[in-house]
């Protein structure tokens, strides 16, 4: 099993469920977060700007993203990355990344189930 942590432009939020919901994905976490990049969160008209983030002067200048997290099987890794990328890439910089960890267990609280099965 892998964990995927996919961090992706708020737009596109109705599109990573609906790929997740197709490859029956077992559950999903979201959050929304802030964050940056290489770019460290300029944009061609922050360039340059100190901003101030909880009192703090900075250069970096975080972005609002969306975090969805899924553990999935891994012969569904591939599959999803490429939907991914075909849905939410735009060609600008801040497309957003995946992270993929290694997942030992699972274990479905309820029933006792282990691995695949608790997915
Ligand atoms: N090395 C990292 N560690 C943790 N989170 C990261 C890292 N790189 C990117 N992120 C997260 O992914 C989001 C999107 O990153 P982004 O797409 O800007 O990456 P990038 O490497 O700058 O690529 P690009 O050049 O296409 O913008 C960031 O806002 C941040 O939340
Ligand atoms: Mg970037």
């Amino acid at each position: 099993m892998k964990e995927l942590v996919i961090l992706i432009r708020p737009e596109k939020l109705e599109d990573i469920k609906k790929i997740l919901d197709d490859v029956n994905c077992g559950g999903m976490t979201l959050s929304t977060v802030m964050g940056c990049g290489t770019q460290k969160g300029t944009t061609s008209d922050t360039e340059g700007a100190v901003n101030e983030i909880r009192g703090f002067k900075t250069t970096i200048n975080l972005l609002p993203k969306v975090r969805v997290e899924v553990v999935v099987e891994d012969k569904d890794v591939e599959k999803i990355i490429e939907k991914v990328r075909e849905t939410c890439v735009t060609g600008h910089v801040g497309d957003g990344k995946i992270f993929i960890r290694n997942i030992e267990d699972a274990i479905r609280i309820r029933t006792g189930e282990r691995g695949a099965k608790a997915l």
